[in-house]
């Protein structure tokens, strides 16, 4: 059956969120100039994606390639039709996010304990303090929203598979503290198909009133798997990075995320919408792969490349 015949069938929308700029170059030891990132954006904005994670306002001593987030910032914040999201792990970032104009943070710490203290430096109740500060100050006021992106979720290098019941512990406190969307986040790739979905499941059940994005590493080959079983369940936001490239600087054994290129095909291909146009994206993995050259980019879709229009 043509991918056309099943877009006929199915009206089902989902929304990729792009986390490239962010998860995608926090790990390389290579800088990125700010050209450069700013042009990646620019050209990602272009592809039809709606929301782009730009970067983080994190220490410049932890993730020394977010050093110049202000001034990437300030250039694409004005760009029309995309949400520019930064990820904050405290009011200092949050703050400095505001400033330059973003107006989605995305606020992260882990379940597990040994993580946060690894990667933020505080345990995750210090991480709800800081959390009810940004509250307090940033979005009270309606210029910004607050979403958070919850670590180690499906597992952690560290401590192993956390207790659904701790999950929904942390879920709980977040909604307390007027979170509306919440990201759940397979930091190293642990994560298995019928594990998502128990875990995504309970999440449902417990919060319907909570919407639900997931961020998966395919760390152990089951990013996509994953992912197809989350939409099943129910999710219709997904974090992807292009190229796949990414993984958290401070958990022992990440490596990259699901690659946009993968996901946008296999829901485009489902006859989903997606809304981004996969020839463009792949334009742009090839100025992202001239950008770091010796870098293997593990996008199963850029290394094969899309199939001939007249085999679908
Ligand atoms: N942006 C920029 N600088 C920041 C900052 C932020 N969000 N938060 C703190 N700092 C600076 C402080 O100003 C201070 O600078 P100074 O030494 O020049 O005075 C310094 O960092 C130490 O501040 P402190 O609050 O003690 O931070 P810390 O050393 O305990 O580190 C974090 C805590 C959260 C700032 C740091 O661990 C971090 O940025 N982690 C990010 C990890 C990450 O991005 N992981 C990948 C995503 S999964
Ligand atoms: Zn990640």
């Amino acid at each position: 059956m043509s991918s056309t015949v099943y877009a006929s069938m199915n009206q089902d929308k989902v929304v990729i969120v792009e986390v490239g700029p962010r998860d995608g170059l926090q790990n390389l030891s290579a800088f990125i100039e700010t050209t450069h990132k700013i042009s990646l954006i620019r050209m990602l904005a272009a592809c039809g994606l709606r929301e782009i994670q730009a970067g983080a306002f994190v220490s410049p001593r932890a993730i020394p390639q977010f050093r110049d987030m202000k001034t990437v910032t300030a250039d694409i914040v004005t760009l029309p039709d995309v949400v520019f999201s930064a990820l904050v792990p405290n009011l200092q970032g949050a703050r400095d996010a505001v400033a330059s104009g973003i107006t989605k943070l995305i606020y992260f710490f882990s379940v597990s304990a040994s993580h946060n203290m690894n990667n933020v430096r505080q345990t995750p109740e210090q991480s709800l303090q800081g959390l009810e500060l940004i509250q307090k100050e940033l979005t009270s006021d309606g210029l910004a929203e607050c979403c958070v992106a919850l670590a180690t979720v499906f597992g952690c290098p560290f401590e192993g598979f956390p207790a659904v019941d701790k999950i929904l512990h942390y879920i709980e406190k977040v909604v307390l503290l007027g979170v509306r969307e919440i990201t759940l986040c397979d930091t190293v790739g642990f994560g298995n198909p019928r594990q998502v979905e128990d875990i995504i499941y309970a999440c449902q059940k417990n919060f319907p009133d909570v919407s639900f994005a997931v961020h998966f590493h395919n760390t152990r080959g089951l990013g996509m798997a994953n992912a197809l079983r989350a939409y099943e369940v129910g999710i219709r936001r997904f974090d992807a990075a292009l190229g796949g490239l990414g993984g958290c600087p401070f958990a022992p054994g990440a490596s990259g995320n699901v690659a946009t290129e993968d996901i946008v095909f296999m829901f485009n291909s489902m006859g989903i919408q997606t809304g981004i146009v996969l020839e463009a994206i792949l334009d742009v993995t090839r100025y992202l792969h001239e950008l770091l050259p010796g870098v293997a980019l593990s996008s199963a879709v850029y290394q094969a490349g899309l199939p001939k229009t007249s085999f679908l």
